[in-house]
């Protein structure tokens, strides 16, 4: 279980743009993202303010390094009291299992779940085969990798909506499985290819969804943003 379930991403360059906009579009207090483009402008800093504002917060830095490099960095994610958090899970069992121990020694507790990014939503089979040489089915390679994360302590993992029915058959329904690549129907896709709407990402069984451009770019974001959060609650 997770408190919140629509994570707005806040893929904006910096705090004032940051600010500006939730602050025109009334979205007080909605679960948002933060990135690597955000954070690494603003540091922790960001995370203090979104938190004092009453944001619930999903710090998506998809770490990817040595076990013991991840270990004392969630560490740190540990004192920022975010929702969830997260790492590559290609980075192999023992670096899973040194971010989980991170984040429950630096005294998150339970309160900051670990999730493991499969295959990023950005890819297809076809640059998995072409590019990084991994033969296997696309499918096949998330499912190995969601099981890969339980295994070694993850609470869930970030995946396509498509992706969902595969994981929670293989690896249990209480595995959360959040996911981004989300378009309201009469958008475009940018660069996400394994994409879903809100309603279907529901439909498919999706614990969580982070939805960016589809809002932070629409002529009206609060109003897609109701859009969206009506067809993702309905
Ligand atoms: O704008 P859009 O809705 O495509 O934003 C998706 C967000 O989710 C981005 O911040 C991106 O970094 C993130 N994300 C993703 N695919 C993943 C994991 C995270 O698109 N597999």
């Amino acid at each position: 279980m997770i408190t919140s379930s629509m994570y707005l991403a806040l893929d904006f360059p910096d705090w004032q743009q940051t600010e500006q906009f939730l602050i025109t579009n009334q979205l007080n207090e909605v679960p948002v993202k933060v990135g690597m483009e955000l954070f690494y402008r603003e540091g922790a800093e960001v995370i203090k303010r979104l938190r004092d504002r009453g944001h619930p917060v999903f710090l998506d830095i998809k770490l990817h390094d040595i076990p013991t490099t991840i270990y004392k960095a969630m560490k740190n994610v540990a004192k920022l009291d975010v929702e969830l958090t997260n790492v590559h899970s290609l980075g192999g069992a023992e670096m899973i299992k040194a971010a989980k121990a991170g984040l429950l020694d630096g005294g998150a507790g339970h309160q900051t779940k670990l999730l493991a990014v499969t295959i990023l939503t950005s890819m297809t089979g076809v640059m998995l085969r072409e590019e990084l040489r991994i033969d296997e089915p696309l499918a096949d390679t998330v499912v190995h990798l969601a099981e890969l994360s339980q295994s070694n302590g993850a609470d869930g993992v970030v995946c396509s909506p498509l992706e969902v029915e595969l994981i929670k058959n293989q690896v249990g329904p209480k595995f959360l499985t959040v996911t981004p690549g989300i378009r309201l129907a009469k958008d475009d896709m940018n660069e996400q290819k394994r994409i879903a709407t809100p309603a279907k990402a529901r439909a498919l069984g999706a614990d969580a969804i982070v939805i960016g451009r589809s809002i932070t770019q629409a002529d009206q974001p609060k109003q897609a943003y109701l859009v969206a959060e009506k067809e993702w609650t309905v």
